[in-house]
């Protein structure tokens, strides 16, 4: 356990990338290595439905594969809820955060894995944008949390492959 007043980094390859509603002694960009970004988490509750699940972004054991993505230093007090409100489906892994200067620290990261009961798995792009196109939830349009990744990772000059072509199936749909 990590206590209120200690700080721990939090590393975010999905919705945090752009969208961080807690808050942070420290952002910076980061990287992991061994894991890959991959829309194949289901989302029935933040952006899709039951009848309609959206797909959201999980990380996927990959040996040697550059990940990229926003770190964050926050405090254990700020983790503690977090915690409990990410976790759910998810599994907390501890990594290795490499940063702009060749620094290195170790963090936290959350990944839905393929055993957790929302876990879609992989399946064509053009299948994936389309899913995304007509999942909407609680949290908004799912439209909208591909498009703020693929930009928020655009604005950090990030290349990632996969993002990318699903973005373009995406805008391709309308
Ligand atoms: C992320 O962006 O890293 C993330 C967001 C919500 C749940 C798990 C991971």
């Amino acid at each position: 356990p990590i206590a209120d007043d200690e700080s721990v980094w939090l590393f975010g390859y999905g919705s945090l990338i752009w969208k961080a509603d807690f808050p942070y002694l420290e952002r910076r960009r980061a990287t992991i290595y061994g894991w890959e970004r991959r829309f194949w988490q289901g989302s029935h509750d933040h952006r899709g439905t039951l009848e309609s699940p959206g797909r959201v972004a999980t990380l996927i054991a990959s040996p040697g594969t550059p990940c990229h993505g926003m770190a964050y230093r926050i405090s254990g007090e700020t983790l503690k809820p977090l915690d409990i409100r990410e976790k759910n489906g998810y599994l907390r892994e501890t990594v290795s955060l490499h940063f702009s200067d060749n620094s290195t620290a170790s963090g936290l990261v959350y990944m839905a894995t393929q055993d957790n009961p929302a876990f879609l798995g992989e399946s064509p792009l053009a299948a994936i944008a389309e899913q995304i196109d007509r999942a909407h939830g609680p949290s908004g349009p799912n439209r909208d949390y591909l498009l703020n990744l693929a930009q928020a990772l655009r604005e950090m000059a990030v290349e990632d492959d996969h993002i990318m072509a699903l973005e373009r199936h995406l805008l391709a749909l309308r």
